[in-house]
């Protein structure tokens, strides 16, 4: 536990970057629902039978097994976690001035292409950036905007589409069976290989199964082998839908491509049965990704995420509608509308939640996207968004109740609260490592120039 006045030295001394905080002085933790889960006594049972021999251990053979039976993909390579699949992916399958399209980017998704030297470039379906409007896959892909896009710079300059299931970016959306289905049928008529961002696929298709016309008596698994069924790859990091606290994969139908892959692999990674990981923990993954398609354990977590929502929305807080499959973010553009884009709404929410009851979020707005500091204007269509995580297995219903009571508290004041400046941040992914301070309103009217310590890099 800690004391308000504690909490106000340790936002000073972190930049007020809550990435930068030690984890013990949080209360509640809900920045990510990556690598977080509580494992089950199934998997630290799977743990101790780790094999570690260097190559061909039976801890991956079981892996794969597991990993096949639900993904179905011919090869099946692991890795550390999920941006390392992605780095691995893109070095081998893009090359400088492509485009990648996908309904979101996440961000360490976005940050790998831009690495390659290629663009991201986010399709969604104009509902997504409407927080308060409710649609039942507001996930999905604008599937017109592809297709025009294909036809705009030719389907040469696209080496993959990927579709991101829940979309992370945007409120933990799911998307239809329907839609993965059109993207995959545009993709097949320009040669254009599909890529699942499957992180969250056991949520993306519990979604399926209670919204979607058709897959009632079908089970989550069976669901989730017809998603993977029209892709032709997948990345995926184990530290969410895996319910392990490390690791990831990487999959592909295409033989001269795993190739190339597991020669990289091997390059940065490691051997093609570990990736970078321990035999233990290729077995707690394989246990994990059984576990999380069981349907009483998706309901428990689906009910205790929107009891969250609910109970902040019906008291007035603005959430992205519907609650999304492992978080709850809340619009903080409509909460805070004394506050433009350029001075990081999102980010003040996240620091006055943990000013106010040590809780820890994250913002996904400005900071992540890193679109303010380029021009110092308001993105048009740009969401300021702060997701309360849930971690998988962690909190009950009291520590649930906290957090409702504190975040009420901080929208009773929340005309009060005021932006944040960037005063250093890194070339890449700068949420991470950038130090902020309050916005000053006396000092010229650039935010980045009002800072006074301002070290920014290029
Ligand atoms: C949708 C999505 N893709 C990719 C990643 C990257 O996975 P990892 O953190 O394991 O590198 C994340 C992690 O937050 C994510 O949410």
């Amino acid at each position: 536990m800690t004391t308000r006045g504690e909490r106000d030295a340790f936002l000073k001394q972190v930049g007020y970057n809550l990435f930068l905080l030690k984890a013990e002085n949080v209360i509640i933790d809900l920045l990510t629902d990556s690598g977080t889960a509580a494992m089950s006594s199934e998997q630290w049972a799977a743990i101790n039978r780790g094999d570690e021999s260097y190559a061909g251990s039976a801890s991956y053979y079981r892996f794969e097994e597991s990993v096949r039976d639900i993904f179905g993909f011919k090869h099946v390579i692991p890795t550390h976690q999920g941006r390392a699949a992605e780095r691995i992916l893109f070095s081998v399958l893009t090359k400088t001035g492509q485009i990648i399209p996908n309904n979101t980017h996440f961000d360490t998704t976005r940050a790998n292409i831009e690495y390659v030297g290629a663009e991201p470039v986010d399709l969604p379906i104009p509902e997504f950036y409407e927080p308060a409007l409710s649609h039942p896959f507001k996930g999905n892909m604008d599937v017109g905007a592809l297709e025009r896009l294909v036809e705009q710079v030719g389907p040469g300059r696209i080496p993959l589409v990927m579709l991101t299931v829940t979309s992370n970016s945007g409120g933990g959306q799911p998307v239809s069976m329907a839609n993965i289905r059109g993207v995959k049928e545009v993709c097949s008529r320009y040669g254009i290989p599909l890529y699942l961002d499957a992180c969250r696929f056991a949520e993306n298709a519990y979604f399926i199964k209670l919204r979607e016309d058709g897959y009632k008596q079908k089970s989550v698994k069976e669901i989730a082998r017809e998603m993977f069924s029209l892709a032709d790859g997948c990345t995926m990091s184990a530290k969410k839908n895996g319910l392990a606290n490390i690791g990831g994969f990487l999959c592909t139908n295409d033989d001269f491509v795993a190739q190339q892959e597991k020669d990289l692999l091997t390059l940065t990674e490691g051997f093609p049965t570990y990736g970078g990981l321990a035999g233990r923990d290729l077995d707690a993954i394989a246990v994990g990704l059984q576990e999380v398609v069981q349907e009483d354990y998706l309901e428990y977590r689906f009910a205790s995420i929107s009891y969250l929502g609910r109970h902040i929305s019906s008291s007035g807080v603005p959430i992205v509608e519907p609650p999304g499959g492992h978080a709850i973010y809340i619009d903080a553009k409509s909460m805070l509308p004394q506050i433009p884009s350029s001075q990081f709404p999102g980010q003040a929410l996240a620091v006055e939640l943990y000013r106010e009851a040590g809780i820890r979020s994250c913002e996904i707005g400005s900071v992540m996207r890193r679109a303010s500091d380029d021009n110092n204007e308001d993105v048009p269509n740009a969401m300021e968004l702060v997701r309360l995580a849930i971690p998988h297995r962690v909190y009950t219903q009291s520590h649930i109740d906290y957090v409702i009571e504190a975040i009420l508290e901080v929208y009773k004041r929340r005309e009060s609260i005021r932006g944040y400046c960037i005063t250093h941040q890194p070339q890449f992914l700068r949420h991470f490592s950038a130090r902020f301070e309050p916005y000053n309103d006396s000092l010229p009217v650039r935010p980045l120039a009002a800072c006074s310590n301002s070290l920014l890099t290029a």
